[in-house]
């Protein structure tokens, strides 16, 4: 049995309880991260705790540790759970209160932190690539803020399954947005496109360092959203998170993408991003 981190103790994770009084439970008012783990080493943990403090001023939420206390909590926690490779997953919400719209005074937020096996990503899925379906983007209008809330994309991501598909690729007044829990690009003669940063999307810890690889290796790319229209006819699609790395996408809407198979583009950067990882990043 794994351990897990709760306002200030780790304990056996079956002895974590919090308050049906939660906000988080209540009205999903929390936000959190999902860091990676490489042979006991976490990838990428600035970025992920610095995106946490953006979060959760986006919220206005207090954070209720320093970045050097995170970090050792963290750092802690997998110890505890072993080492080796695990995904953590933290999440703050705004604390125990009477249930009301407006926000509590005085609230202690609710901090908790967990960590699991992370499974290497299955082989076919870089020898075959992965399938998408697209679908309306139909979440809110801060979707830089990673909040706990996650009602549609579960919803879009559920159809994307239902569909045979492993991920959905959102569409926004006709312009590619993101994947429901990935960041999205297209390859279209030899440049790579992602939506630029700004409220429609998450703002990837991977896809920063798919931007800065692309940058150091001469790579063209572009932060720049690609219309329905240019999805449809790219010569590569991928998708990227930090659990599931850097996918490409061979099957769109039933129709093959390119070739069909794993893209040259795609191919350079996941070999730049495997060689990153391993360099500890
Ligand atoms: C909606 C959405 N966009 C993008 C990402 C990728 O972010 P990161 O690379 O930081 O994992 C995720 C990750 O879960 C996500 O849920």
């Amino acid at each position: 049995m794994n351990e897990v981190y709760l306002n200030g103790e780790f304990l056996a994770a079956d002895k974590a309880q919090v308050s049906v009084f939660d906000r988080g439970f209540l009205l999903g008012d929390g936000v959190y991260e999902v860091i990676p783990v490489y042979a006991g080493v976490c990838f990428q943990l600035a970025g992920h705790l610095t995106r946490l403090q953006v979060s959760l001023d986006g919220v206005r939420m207090a954070n209720p540790y320093t970045i050097s206390q995170w970090q050792d909590i963290i750092e802690q926690l997998v110890e505890r759970n072993g080492g080796g490779d695990q995904s953590v997953y933290l999440q703050v919400t705004r604390g125990v209160a009477p249930r009301d719209h407006v926000f509590p005074t005085n609230t202690t937020p609710t901090a908790f932190v967990m960590s699991n096996a992370l499974h290497p990503v299955p082989e076919k899925y870089k020898t075959q690539g992965i399938a998408a379906i697209t679908l309306q983007d139909i979440r809110w209008q801060n979707c830089n803020i990673k909040a706990i809330t996650l009602l549609p994309n579960s919803l879009l991501k559920q159809q994307a399954q239902d569909a045979g598909a492993q991920e959905a690729l959102l569409i926004r007044d006709g312009y590619l947005t993101e994947g429901a829990a990935s960041n999205a690009y297209a390859v279209i003669d030899g440049t790579i496109y992602t939506a630029p940063k700004d409220e429609k999307v998450l703002p990837g810890i991977t896809r920063e360092v798919v931007i800065e690889l692309a940058e150091k290796n001469n790579i063209p790319l572009v932060e720049q959203a690609v219309t329905e229209q240019q999805l449809q006819q790219a010569d590569e699609l991928w998708v990227s998170s930090s659990t599931k790395e850097v996918l490409p996408i061979t099957i769109l809407n039933g129709n093959k993408v390119g070739a069909g198979v794993p893209g040259v583009v795609w191919q350079q950067m996941d070999t730049l991003y495997q060689d990153y990882k391993k360099s500890g990043g």
